[in-house]
């Protein structure tokens, strides 16, 4: 009889015990480079204990799944990537408003890019070119200095960018081109340039890697990724487009419905301290960093001494899955 009664007491005690175990965890999405991810899940665990469960999708592939999941959100945090993405899930809907614990601590002009709250910047960085100069060399060709040059048609073949409907950076290049030029000549001017890509990859950092290999001879990528490429050993010089170049305004997003909303939340904090941001030199994320607090790293090339068109991230917010449709209908279906 004893026995039976302890052992009651030990089955009425599991509950108990499995909630005083329970391992707290977030689920983030990440949409920049891996190591940048890796290093962020571990130094929060390191931090605080809780797990992080982590993925890394591009942008615009992380919008897709938000989508795809939007009955049952899967995700609590998406954290990197460009703003543009982010700003589309938000007027969707699949993102919440969260205004982090040290919002002051955000530089004003990156803080919020879309004016309404529903974005919050965490780094920054200027779309250029990533140069393989010792290729062009050999070929007896010219280093381009702005995006006109991209068109000459000796660099046919030799071009790489990401495709428009899975990379931030790609919808970067195309809406960079509709700042610069108006909608329909911006669809024009992808159309000549589609006839010198090589290849369109899934994620906007990988033409740089195609280019350092001497695959291609141009990327056109973040020029914070060129840096990272050219210090891993890569013959490729970063260019910033003489005619004037977009950026990013990298991103953080709580899910909506996110089944872990407070520890997101601290995650979001824990990701905008000026601690965080400044550890991503420590892994080649040369990012401008948000956090006004944050020391910027050595190599990083600041977003004043870059000549900048002028980016309307609201219009693409509201214009950039038409854009991306329209692309693909228009440019990406062309014979090359
Ligand atoms: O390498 C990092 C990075 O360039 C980020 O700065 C940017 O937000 C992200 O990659 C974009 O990735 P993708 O183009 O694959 O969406």
């Amino acid at each position: 009889m004893k026995r039976i009664i302890v052992i009651s007491l030990i089955l009425l005690m599991l509950p108990v015990f499995a909630v005083i175990g329970q391992q707290k965890e977030v689920n983030l999405y990440g949409s920049a480079e891996v190591r940048t991810i890796e290093y962020l899940a571990q130094q929060y665990e390191k931090e605080t204990g809780v797990r992080v469960n982590w993925i890394r999708l591009s942008s615009g592939e992380t919008l897709a799944k938000l989508r795809a999941e939007s009955a049952n959100p899967q995700g609590d945090v998406w954290w990197g990537g460009t703003t543009d993405p982010h700003s589309i899930a938000a007027l969707e809907g699949l993102t919440e408003d969260y205004k982090p614990s040290i919002y002051d601590e955000i530089d004003p002009r990156f803080r919020d890019p879309l004016g309404n709250g529903s974005v919050i910047g965490v780094y920054v960085g200027a779309l250029g070119f990533s140069v393989n100069k010792k290729l062009l060399d050999k070929m007896g060709l010219p280093v381009p200095k702005g995006w006109e040059d991209l068109l000459d048609p000796r660099y046919k073949g030799l071009i790489g960018v990401a495709n428009i409907n899975t990379s931030g950076t790609a919808l970067t290049t195309l809406a960079t081109q509709i700042f610069r030029l108006g909608e329909d000549e911006g669809m024009e001017y992808m159309k000549k340039l589609h006839a010198n890509i090589s290849n369109y990859t899934k994620s906007g950092s990988a033409p740089g890697i195609l280019a350092g290999r001497g695959e291609i001879a141009i990327a056109i990528i973040f020029l914070h990724d060129s840096i990272y490429h050219a210090e891993q050993g890569y013959p490729v010089i970063p260019v910033a487009p003489v005619e004037g170049t977009g950026f990013e305004i990298g991103a953080v997003n709580l899910i909506a419905g996110a089944p872990n909303p407070e520890e997101a939340k601290k995650f979001i904090d824990w990701v905008i301290s000026a601690k965080t941001q400044e550890g991503l030199g420590s892994v080649g994320s040369y990012q401008i960093p948000t956090n006004i607090n944050a020391k910027v790293p050595d190599v990083a090339i600041p977003i004043d001494e870059v000549n900048t068109v002028d980016y309307d991230f609201n219009w693409v917010a509201e214009n950039g899955t038409r854009i991306m449709d329209r692309w693909t209908r228009e440019v990406f279906v062309l014979p090359r």
